[in-house]
């Protein structure tokens, strides 16, 4: 029946609804299950379960399709921008001239970091974690402006134009900014004639008594890193500042979780650790041979290949591949880890272990390698991706903000101990 599913339990069969997206994807309505049945669904890893319905991103992995908004990717790498997309995911439509303007306005007019988040990132050891510094960073930030970050729904939403505004632009400054304590350097501000990535580059790179021309090339790579990485939908930090959200809190604070969330090595720290796996095999003389036999014995992982959604090729990855010779080219390095990288998938791809499993390159298997032409450190890389997913983020706070209002908390299956009595310690 149209609609409809149902589930039989033991000797009992119950309807449940069936909810149909508009790229066809059907997903079965348990809501009423454990009221009617006493069951609840498990889902380990969340691999079947759709937490939401939502409009922002689509995907389709086995094909190897990303679309923001309805737009495909490879459409919007190659004719829009990191702002201009930004733009369209957060509020749903591609701006018109006006509105881009404005909003390129906002961001470059909220560029400056307040002197207490200044001081903030000053406290962090030179040797912090750049993604710790970022954390504390967007809390720090949301201090900032307590006005804006009120975890009172209607006026957190009635900010939400400049708070999105404040921490776009904050982003890439906490990002800078810390780059430059490390390095013992004074700071640079924000230039808000410049480009949002030419501005970036400046405020990280630039000697402050002679500030570099960026060459567009440079921003131009930047902008199509951060382009492709604005937003994923239910990804782990994505699903993480939906979480927060959900209990209401001020975007500020669901970004903040979502940046510590984004840092793991399965997820956003895998950029980082493809550059470290591709130096190590480098180091070793290895030909990317000996190491893919290794993953193939599940000693270790390829990073930056395999998906949880993607069984295909992420596209992602693919229009990166493409822009790393151009990038290389222009920036006027060599890379010999891109050779392995090459040479790394050319064998994964025809490895059965691989093709059983249906492993393909991700984003991040060749965008740490433009990252590091650029002149960024490893460690950095996960900064990037997240000044990448912040409009994603921020559109994803917003859908919850805007929508009916139910905190996520799932359920579980408890599997410990049952009743037992205390034991006083002298008797255990
Ligand atoms: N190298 C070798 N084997 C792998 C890899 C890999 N990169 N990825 C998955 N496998 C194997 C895994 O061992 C398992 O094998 P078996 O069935 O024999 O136990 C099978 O493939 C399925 O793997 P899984 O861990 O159940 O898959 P998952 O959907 O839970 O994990 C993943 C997805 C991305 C965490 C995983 O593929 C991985 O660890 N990749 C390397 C890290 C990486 O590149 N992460 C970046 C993801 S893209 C950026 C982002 O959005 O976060």
């Amino acid at each position: 029946m149209e609609n409809n599913a149902s589930i039989s339990i033991e000797n009992d069969t119950y309807n449940v609804g069936l909810i149909t997206g508009t790229e066809g994807e059907k997903a079965i309505d348990v809501r009423t299950l454990r009221k009617e049945s006493g069951a609840i669904t498990f889902d380990d890893g969340y691999g079947n379960t759709g937490a939401c319905e939502s409009r922002v991103t689509f995907i389709d992995g086995e094909k190897g399709i990303l679309r923001y908004r309805g737009y495909s990717i490879e459409e919007l790498a190659e004719k829009s921008t990191f702002m201009e997309s930004s733009y369209l995911v957060m509020y749903g439509e591609l701006p018109d001239a006006e509105q881009l303007g404005a909003f390129r306005k906002r961001v470059a007019e909220a560029g400056f970091l307040p002197d207490s988040l200044d001081r903030v990132i000053h406290a962090f050891p030179t040797n912090a974690h750049p993604m710790s510094v970022l954390a504390a960073g967007m809390h720090a930030l949301g201090a900032c402006h307590p006005d804006k970050a009120t975890n009172d729904r209607s006026k957190d939403l009635a900010g939400f134009d400049q708070s999105a505004a404040i921490i776009i632009s904050a982003v890439r400054a906490i990002a800078a900014r810390f780059y430059r304590h490390r390095k013992g350097l004074p700071a640079m501000e924000s230039n808000p004639e410049m480009t949002y990535c030419e501005n970036f580059l400046s405020m990280t790179f630039s000697e402050a008594d002679n500030p570099k021309p960026i060459p567009e090339a440079v921003s131009k790579a930047l902008d199509l890193v951060f382009l492709l990485h604005a937003d994923h939908e239910q990804n782990c930090s994505t699903s993480t500042g939906r979480m927060i959200a959900s209990g209401g809190a001020n975007p500020f604070a669901s970004l903040a979780g979502a940046v510590s969330a984004l840092w793991g090595p399965l997820h956003g720290g895998a950029n980082m650790a493809v550059i470290q796996m591709l130096n190590e095999i480098h180091e070793s003389g290895d030909d990317g041979s000996r190491f893919i036999e290794s993953a193939r014995a599940g000693e270790t992982r390829l990073m930056g290949f395999g998906h949880r959604v993607y069984r295909n090729y992420d596209p992602r990855a693919k229009i990166l591949k493409g822009a790393c010779d151009s990038a290389l080219e222009a920036l006027g390095v060599s890379s010999p880890i891109l050779d392995i990288a090459r040479r790394l998938e050319e064998v994964a791809l025809n490895d059965e272990y691989f093709i059983q499993r249906k492993l393909y390159p991700n984003v991040d298997f060749y965008s740490g390698i433009i990252l590091q032409a650029l002149g960024f450190p490893p460690d950095t890389f996960t900064v990037l991706f997240a000044i990448g997913r912040t409009p994603g983020w921020l559109a994803h706070w917003k859908e919850i903000a805007e929508g009916p209002q139910r905190i996520h908390r799932p359920r579980q299956i408890y599997q410990g101990a049952t009743e037992r009595n205390y034991l006083p310690l002298s008797e255990r």
